[in-house]
């Protein structure tokens, strides 16, 4: 790789952090915005409920490794903050089935993008690859919970879903530029 040198690392672990907050950022805005359209206590309000505060913690602790490596958050922050919200709003005010087929749509691209990520970071930075294999396996639970309590029976569906994939993909492939 040009400008290499030894000691630097090879994969560019920032930006793979930039994108990496502004998606669990993203994420607890849409949670945000179902909690705020869903009835209080609905079986679907207590699940998102959990996978909302495991969230938190996700973008937590991609803030603090962010602050201890002098990363800048995407300069995007203010539009997932708006976008994220919405599409939590919007989903929820569909049905509570739908709220969960777009945690099903979203964790499946996350999935497949720290997988991507675990893949290109190798050996050359563990405590990031450690945090990003922990959360993996938390969006994972998160899908497949989705899907058990009844995701897929939601109207539209595959289109529903198929949506929601594209848009994070966009969310992705923009946040990892500026
Ligand atoms: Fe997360
Ligand atoms: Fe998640």
């Amino acid at each position: 790789m040009s400008g290499w040198r030894p000691g630097d690392r090879r994969a560019d672990t920032g930006s793979m952090l930039r994108v990496d907050q502004a998606g669990e950022y993203g994420a607890t805005r849409i949670y945000a915005g179902q909690l705020a359209v869903l009835r209080k206590n609905c079986p679907e309000a207590k699940l998102i409920s959990r996978m909302a505060a495991q969230e938190e913690r996700h973008l937590d602790r991609f803030n603090r490794l962010m602050a201890e490596r002098r990363v800048r958050p995407t300069v995007l922050q203010p539009l997932w903050n708006v976008a994220g919200f919405a599409l939590g709003a919007a989903t929820a005010l569909m049905s509570e089935k739908a709220a969960l087929a777009c945690t099903d749509a979203v964790e499946t691209e996350i999935d497949r993008h720290y997988g991507d990520q675990l893949a290109r970071i190798g050996e050359d930075d563990p405590e990031l690859a450690a945090d990003i294999a922990e959360f993996r396996a938390d969006e994972l639970e998160h899908r497949d919970s989705a899907r058990a309590a009844g995701a897929t029976n939601a109207l539209g569906y595959p289109l529903l879903t198929a949506a929601i994939r594209a848009s994070c993909r966009v969310a992705i492939a923009i946040s990892k530029r500026i």
